[in-house]
């Protein structure tokens, strides 16, 4: 399949709906209604959502009914972003090839941003979909709740600053990529399952298929950081180095981080060989993570 012209599409899907669904930039308080779609709007993979499509997909459900869900997703993920880089957290200045929300605004603007990101995702989590079986939602809220809050990404980025200048082994970093990072993208995989119809099997590979691309897109985020190009991913490069983050390329070296990321995207696509030819885009998806260039 050719997954430029697929993620193209997609992209554009997921920003035409977000665009439709955040609240304009003239309507009051205009300034935090501005920052918002500053943030959200301005550019960024679409990885979620794009994840929570292509798993409806997969398990033979349509991906319409899903975008409002999807796009729930991009909201949390961006919040988590726009918080990541405040100067309590990350501290940096570039984001999405633009000054982040802060610089952009100010501080406490972009913190309000973020929470009223968080709790849009919410009202958009709610909204009925079309075809779902009854009592989907409610599960979904919950799946989104868990694998946003203090048992998942914000979790996550506790255990990320907790560590900081101290010396950290794989099995605690592990842990800290799963949570900061990995939770998200594993819950945009149960739930386009969830949200596409499939049943328990099929949830049970989507959960396992998402663990493993979500762990790797960290560990690629994470050699990125060390060898990326910061124009290409539209964000400072060395920013982990400047901050003493434990990462995997600093723990196992560029080449076995590399072979980590692979073996864990050999193991994703395991996981999806009962699935179908509806499944060729969550294929495509984890080599993509691992091939990535931003
Ligand atoms: C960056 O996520 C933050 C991490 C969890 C590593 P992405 O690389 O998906 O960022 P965007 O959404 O494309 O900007
Ligand atoms: C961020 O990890 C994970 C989040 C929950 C946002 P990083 O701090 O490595 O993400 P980048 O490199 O700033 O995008
Ligand atoms: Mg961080
Ligand atoms: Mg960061
Ligand atoms: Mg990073």
């Amino acid at each position: 399949m050719d997954l430029t012209s697929y993620l193209t599409r997609q992209r554009e899907l997921v920003e035409a709906t977000l665009d439709r669904l955040v609240p304009p930039a003239t309507k009051p308080p205009a300034r935090l209604h501005a920052a918002m779609r500053y943030s959200l709007l301005g550019g960024g993979k679409r990885l979620r959502p794009i994840l929570v499509l292509a798993a409806a997909e997969a398990v033979g459900g349509a991906a319409d009914p899903a975008l409002p869900f999807a796009c729930a997703m991009e909201c949390i993920h961006t919040y988590s972003l726009i918080h990541d880089d405040l100067p309590a957290m990350d501290d940096d200045d570039l984001r999405r090839g633009r000054a982040t929300c802060h610089k952009q605004f100010d501080e406490a603007t972009a913190i309000l941003a973020g929470d009223a990101l968080l709790t849009l995702a919410f009202e958009l989590a709610v909204r009925p979909v079309e075809g779902a079986r009854p009592g989907v939602t409610l599960e979904l809220i919950t799946l989104l709740a868990q694998a946003a809050g203090s048992a998942g990404m914000v979790g996550g980025q506790m255990l990320d600053l907790d560590a900081e200048e101290r010396a950290v082994d794989l099995v605690e970093l592990q842990n800290i990529h799963i949570h900061k990072t990995g939770a998200l993208i594993r819950a945009a995989c149960v739930a386009g399952g969830q949200l596409g119809g499939g049943d328990a099997e099929q949830i049970r590979a989507l959960k396992r298929y998402g663990e493993a691309i979500g762990l790797s897109f960290q560990i690629t985020d994470d050699i990125l950081d060390e060898v990326g190009d910061a124009r290409v991913m539209g964000k400072n490069t060395g920013s982990d180095r400047k901050k003493s983050k434990a990462t995997y390329p600093f723990l196992m070296g560029l080449t076995r981080a590399r072979e980590e990321a692979e073996r864990l995207t050999e193991a994703a696509l395991g996981f999806l060989e009962p699935f179908p030819a509806g499944a060729e885009p969550l294929r495509a998806l984890a080599r993509f993570i691992l091939s990535r260039t931003h």
